[in-house]
């Protein structure tokens, strides 16, 4: 299994290039169930669980050509099913069950199990489906999901969920009647989505508010269109611009999806200003420490709680990090703590008591964002960190090891 090897200590110059975003590609790449059709995406990234959803398609009987443009064709499907082998590697593979429903009449997929962060049930989408018509049942550990037809319906989130609100959104487009989506996420990426149905030919209103309005059409047609940039990939290279004590240009990112970090960033001290194509992002003369809470967007994302508290482990005072989204997204701490930081958990809030140095360990990843934190830390920590299970990074940043590397720091994968 691949280990990343970094030494640590280099201050990062130059730019980097934003691939586009996992959790955007996900749905969208799914959304082409819903038609008819080849489908054309670009800026597709190069990522494992890109590859998963692949196969969840293949499998599924669907025609899937090329990879940064990736052509999708539904026109048969086969098999309604996601067996349990894809979905326990990637939880975003529940996202097919919506389509599904929607233009089959019928879904068979695996119920993805706990993770890392937390126990993450989908109780939010199957209410959302029963309440359009769906008879949902669980068997075996399989949702089994029917309805000849879904209806419209007023449906109330008890929570934002990005993925629910992005699986009944894609399910209401061939209901009948209009389903109104209250509180609704937010999130850049559920837009995005919206905008690729909507070039299918989908009637919504409202994405990016918490109120999302989407009237059923009979059928959808191919859509040709893009994924924007990773805000999280984008937020993970800032961060290690300001940890670094170095200058990153961003390239390609979207500022407007990064305004709660900037704004966090900007208050530990660093300097962010607006370029073409991106931002340039260099390190302050010391580090103020900051709180943090996550939010949903447009709050502060969880996805970038574990990067920002390596940030705070260097940090020159006491940050509070305050973990409200995921109930036990906490996991780097403990390989941070074996890199010398000082970090005390209490409840959903870790205390981070900044410390001048970090040393180089060998550690475990845990989880996608738990990796990119270990991997900021050891870009500062005096001496060698080795980062095992990389696959975790894999599922969510493309080629990390070159892209911090061209930026100047030593880092290796060793197979
Ligand atoms: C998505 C992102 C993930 C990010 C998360 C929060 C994708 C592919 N993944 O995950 O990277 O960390 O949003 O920004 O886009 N919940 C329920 N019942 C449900 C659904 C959710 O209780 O049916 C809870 C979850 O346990 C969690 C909260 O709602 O506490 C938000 O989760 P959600 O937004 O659904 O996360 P995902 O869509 O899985």
């Amino acid at each position: 299994m691949d280990k990343i090897v970094i030494e640590g200590g280099k201050p990062l110059y130059g730019d980097v290039r934003i691939s586009g975003a996992k959790n955007a590609a996900l749905p969208v790449m799914a959304s082409a169930l819903l038609t008819e059709g080849t489908n054309t995406f670009h800026n597709i990234p190069d990522l494992v669980d890109i590859k998963t959803i692949k196969k969840l398609l293949i499998n599924m009987g669907v025609q899937i050509d090329g990879d940064e443009t990736c052509r999708i064709n539904a026109d048969k499907i086969t098999h309604c099913d996601a067996p349990y082998d894809l979905v326990k590697t990637m939880r975003a593979s529940i996202l097919v069950l919506g389509p599904l429903v929607a233009r089959m009449g019928v879904a068979r997929v695996s119920l993805p199990g706990g993770c890392a962060i937390g126990a993450r049930p989908v109780n939010l989408h199957l209410k959302a489906l029963e309440d359009m018509g769906a008879h949902v049942e669980l068997n075996s550990g399989y949702i089994e999901a029917r309805a000849k037809k879904l209806k419209g319906a007023d449906i109330y989130f008890d929570l934002q969920t990005v993925t629910g609100t992005e699986n009944i959104m894609m399910a209401a487009t061939l209901a009948h009647g209009t389903t109104v989506l209250n509180n609704a996420a937010r999130e850049p990426e559920v837009v995005n989505l919206a905008e690729v149905l909507k070039g299918m030919g989908a009637k919504i209103s409202g994405a990016g508010t918490d109120v999302i309005t989407i009237t059923g059409v009979t059928s959808l047609k191919p859509a040709e269109a893009s994924i924007i940039p990773d805000r999280i990939e984008a937020g993970t290279f800032m961060i290690a611009a300001g940890m670094t004590r170095g200058e990153i240009n961003i390239i390609g990112c979207n500022p407007q999806h990064l305004e709660s970090l900037i704004n966090k960033l900007r208050d530990t001290g660093m300097k962010i200003t607006p370029i073409k194509n991106g931002l340039k992002v260099s390190a302050g003369k010391k580090i103020t420490s900051v709180d943090v809470k996550t939010l949903p967007y447009p709050g502060f994302p969880t996805d970038l709680q574990a990067q920002i508290m390596a940030y705070m482990a260097i940090g020159g005072g006491l940050s509070v990090i305050s973990e409200t989204v995921f109930e036990n997204r906490f996991m780097h701490v403990s390989e941070l703590l074996r890199m010398g930081a000082d970090i005390v958990i209490q409840g959903g809030n870790a205390i981070v008591r900044g410390v001048p140095k970090l040393h180089g360990a060998q550690t475990m990843a845990t989880d996608l964002r738990a990796s990119a934190s270990l991997v900021l830390a050891a870009l500062v920590a005096e001496g060698t960190t080795e980062i095992s299970r990389v696959y975790h990074i894999d599922r969510g940043y493309e080629t990390i090891e070159k892209k911090f590397s061209a930026l100047g720091a030593d880092i290796k994968r060793v197979k």
